[in-house]
């Protein structure tokens, strides 16, 4: 199991969003969260890497407990792709250099092994030739 989350509360002051939730994701499972606006799916998200404080319960991802005080958050923080609803894109800096940034500075891969794989990656969507575009240049979808 990859993720386990037992009885997870989170409140904000007196609106307790999530009430207790269990749930069990298996390595390549793919899950979706269904449900109306305002019903905690993006703090549910966000409790899975501490971007909110777990109000009580228990988050473990790869076996590692995110709320025991010797888990190093940030490491476990590396192992964890979120894309937001906002695509956050740094507007001064190319595709290419959006795509880039956490590869080198969170992984700490070299200039051209980043390059190489974020070409790959972009030609496989459809975009390799928007990799020197900037974020205003690109459609919505393109974003
Ligand atoms: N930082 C915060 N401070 C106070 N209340 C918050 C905060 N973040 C979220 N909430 C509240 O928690 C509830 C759940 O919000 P959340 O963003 O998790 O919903 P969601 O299911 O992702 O909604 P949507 O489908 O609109 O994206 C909402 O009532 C929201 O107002
Ligand atoms: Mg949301």
């Amino acid at each position: 199991m990859i993720i386990r989350v037992s009885d997870l509360h989170k409140s904000f002051g007196d609106n307790e969003v999530l009430k207790g939730i269990d749930c069990e994701v298996e390595p390549q499972e793919v899950v979706c969260v269904i449900g109306p606006r305002g019903s905690g799916k993006s703090t549910f998200l966000r409790c899975l890497n501490m971007l909110e404080e777990i109000t009580s319960g228990e988050v473990v991802i790869d076996g590692k407990s995110l709320t025991d005080k010797n888990t190093k958050i940030n490491d476990v923080r590396t192992e964890i792709g979120m894309v937001f609803q906002q695509f956050n894109l740094f507007p001064h800096m190319s595709v290419l250099e959006n795509i880039s940034l956490a590869p080198r500075k969170v992984r700490g891969l070299s200039e051209q092994a980043v390059r190489e794989r974020g070409l790959k990656l972009l030609d496989k969507v459809g975009l390799g030739e928007k990799a020197e575009a900037y974020p205003a240049q690109l459609s919505g979808g393109q974003q």
